[in-house]
């Protein structure tokens, strides 16, 4: 043992210097606690499907449904009473083409899931809608598809902004609170910024899912939504190599106009979060995905794991990489630990 005579204490007693004094008590643990959160800065991601009558679970996230418009409502209404910030809604359509034509339907699924959410909450807490046309394609791409000169079968940028534009307009129409483009394509939060300030929706913030990754731990995500997709995303999402990249296409989203900006996943990724919070004045939000949801359920079903302490203890670390705001599936739930935390 190496000894320092500065931590030692006048009766020669060492060390002098012990952390440890402060964590003797929770009490004590409560006034260090660098890192907290509460209801007000988590967003409970939902999904919403076309003509259902009643809830049906998602067997690959125990706990979590697909919702019936009644049951949403009534879901909605509980995220409010819990204190959330907000929720994020997604759409499952009964119907799905090429282009996405449900996404920018006033009756499609989404919008009108949006509308109910409001009339049920108002402004209580914020409704948010996932911009993006996967749940609606045909094909499951987040985008348009085209071919290419040489037959190669590509998601087509510029194609798809224009969708993304109307679709923007479309849940500003139906009362959303925030729009978060999810598609990655480049130029995105532009297009939709300038067609929601061109259409009187100037006062609508966008949450750009910025720093989005190709990931394994949407898995479950595909489940909740139907997803038809076959192949992966890899020419639109990110490598998870790379974090240089985050920061670039988060400048580019600021540059764009984006209110806020999202790194997703979250747990594979808080270096990326730190490094964008760093970087970044806006707020940044973090998305703790359907994979990390599940493993957690899996882990916890076999005893594995204490299920609370792991959520809390996940939920603390995203926050403390820098996530001003988190999306989780746990959200209703943790706004109780929340307090109970201390
Ligand atoms: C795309 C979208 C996805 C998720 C949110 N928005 C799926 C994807 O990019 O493949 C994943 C969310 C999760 O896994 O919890 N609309």
């Amino acid at each position: 043992m190496t000894f320092d005579p500065a931590s030692t204490s006048a009766g020669g007693r060492f060390p002098a210097v012990r952390p440890r004094r402060l964590r003797r008590t929770a009490a004590w643990r409560g006034l260090v606690a660098e890192t907290s959160w509460s209801p007000r800065q988590l967003i409970l991601p939902m999904f919403v499907r076309e003509g259902a009558t009643e809830s049906t679970p998602i067997a690959s996230m125990p706990g979590v449904v697909q919702h019936g418009r009644d049951s949403a409502k009534r879901a909605v209404a509980q995220a409010a009473e819990a204190g959330l910030g907000g929720v994020m809604i997604f759409g499952v359509p009964t119907t799905k083409d090429a282009v996405g034509s449900g996404a920018v339907d006033p009756d499609g699924i989404l919008n009108v899931a949006v509308r109910d959410a409001v009339a049920e909450v108002g402004d209580a807490l914020v409704v948010g809608a996932d911009l993006c046309l996967d749940e609606f394609t045909d094909h499951g791409h987040c985008g348009l598809l085209a071919e290419t000169s040489n037959g190669e079968v590509v998601v087509d940028n510029d194609a798809t902004l224009e969708v993304y534009a109307r679709m923007g307009v479309a849940l500003a129409d139906a009362g959303a609170g925030v729009v978060a483009p999810s598609g990655m394509m480049d130029g995105q939060v532009g297009v939709i910024r300038s067609a929601l300030d061109t259409a009187g929706y100037a006062d609508l913030p966008i949450m750009a899912y910025a720093a989005k990754y190709a990931s394994a731990f949407y898995g479950p995500f595909r489940e909740a939504v139907a997803s038809s997709l076959k192949g992966n995303r890899a020419t639109y999402q990110q490598d998870n190599a790379n974090v240089r990249e985050a920061l670039r296409e988060v400048r580019l989203d600021v540059g764009e106009g984006a209110d806020v900006v999202m790194v997703k996943p979250a747990l594979g990724y808080l270096d990326v979060l730190a490094a964008v919070r760093a970087e970044v004045d806006v707020p940044v939000a973090a998305y703790n995905v359907s994979g990390e949801y599940s493993m957690v359920e899996a882990a916890a079903a076999n005893g594995w794991i204490d299920r609370e302490r792991t959520i809390i203890e996940i939920l603390t670390g995203i926050r403390r990489a820098g996530a001003d705001m988190i999306l989780t599936y746990w959200a209703v739930e943790a706004a109780g630990f929340a307090v109970a935390r201390r």
